[in-house]
């Protein structure tokens, strides 16, 4: 038995680089010092995220070394893109002969890493496992449900994520560790406030404007969704300003619509500590993405989500999260509940530790 455990983490899409940059980091500080093996790392980004502003200025801000390897996938019809990626990864895998790989979340990146590291009958660890919101018609529950079944490590961050595996017959290699993005929020909000400039160069202020961001396909690629949501932004931007850092998906369909009012400051793809930044001061925020209604939960800022379900449903206990669909009326009165909730945000956000367990269980694989 290699006294080094040799470990391929493979990443592709914004969100993975937040959670790979605080795991990489507890991988490299814990070492060996805990009674298990030292880890080496290699990272293998698949590009499937290859603009600077959704790839390379996260690798920046957070502190991460340069991928190993770089695939170049770039984006694609969904098996177009995920078929490239599985035999690229492959190849890679077959190169490096690692004890371990690692996979994060629920993108197709992580559904090519999981296959090609399963047909390899290399062993699988899966960060942010068990998550459902049991809507088969989004890519991303395909892609949780098929990284969980071929995993061996699960790292699940909540209690229902938990149970979802159970439901499935899931309870082997299972650790219930809190949450890796929790960490890198506890870790960088300071310096987001600190470093951020983009409030001020926008001219706002705390608490006074409404932030937004909408990417899913759902929403960005159905006409008529999108049309509806574009009406509850543009109403709402008659009494507040709404920053709107938008995806270049997004941007694309954008296109096709009436140019949007001028309180509505339409931005590129924020990098993470602008992010971070935007946040935490707005009043409340509109999102489809996952990760920001968690986010906003750990900020203590009120949140509407704009789908018809959620993963993460505890976010929704006490009215901090609110389901809108992509209905205007919904969203408009989900959003004055939301602005109505009184607020205390003067907790700091504590870690959870998550990244450190993923270190100390890998550390401890023979
Ligand atoms: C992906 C994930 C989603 C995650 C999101 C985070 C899947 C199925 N979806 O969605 O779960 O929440 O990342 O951002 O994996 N594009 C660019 N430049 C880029 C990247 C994308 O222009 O650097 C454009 C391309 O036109 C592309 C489109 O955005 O076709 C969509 O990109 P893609 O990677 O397919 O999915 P995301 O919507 O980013």
């Amino acid at each position: 038995m290699n006294a080094t455990l040799k470990l391929a983490t493979i990443v592709g899409a914004r969100p993975q680089f937040v959670k790979a940059a605080v795991v990489s980091r507890a991988i490299r500080l814990t070492g060996n010092g805990n009674g298990g093996r030292a880890v080496q790392e290699t990272l293998i980004h698949t590009g499937q995220h290859y603009d600077a502003s959704m790839s390379q200025v996260f690798f920046d801000q957070l502190g991460m070394e340069a991928p190993r390897y770089n695939l170049a996938i770039g984006s694609g019809n969904h098996g177009e893109q995920t078929g490239r990626m599985l035999s690229e990864v492959e190849r890679v895998l077959l190169a490096e002969h690692p004890d371990w790989v690692l996979v994060y979340g629920d993108t197709n990146s992580t559904l090519a890493g999981a296959l090609a590291a399963a047909k390899l009958n290399l062993p699988i660890a899966h960060v942010e496992a068990g998550l459902r919101d049991y809507n088969r018609k989004a890519p991303e529950e395909i892609n949780r449900i098929v990284a969980d079944h071929l995993s061996q490590l699960l790292f699940v961050p909540t209690e229902t994520a938990l149970r979802n595996l159970e439901a499935e017959g899931i309870t082997d290699g299972v650790h219930l560790i809190g949450d890796v993005m929790q960490d890198a929020l506890a870790e960088y909000t300071q310096t987001a406030q600190q470093k951020s400039t983009l409030l001020r160069d926008l001219g706002l202020v705390d608490r006074d404007y409404l932030l937004a961001t909408i990417h899913r396909a759902e929403n960005t690629d159905d006409h008529d969704r999108f049309a509806a949501i574009l009406r509850a932004l543009r109403a709402l931007a008659e009494n507040n300003d709404v920053v709107w850092p938008v995806h270049p998906r997004t941007r694309k369909h954008l296109s096709q619509f009436e140019a949007m009012p001028a309180r509505v400051h339409l931005l590129g793809p924020a990098s993470y500590l602008d992010m971070l930044a935007l946040e935490r001061s707005a009043s409340i925020i509109l999102t489809d993405s996952g990760g920001v209604q968690k986010e906003a939960r750990w900020l203590n800022v009120p949140c509407v989500t704009l789908r018809e379900e959620t993963s993460w449903v505890e976010t929704l206990q006490d009215g901090w999260n609110r389901l809108a669909g992509a209905d205007t009326e919904r969203i408009l009165a989900a959003a004055a509940a939301a602005k109505a909730m009184q607020v205390d945000r003067a907790t700091p956000v504590s870690r959870s530790g998550a990244a450190y367990h993923v270190a100390n269980i890998l550390a401890r694989q023979y």
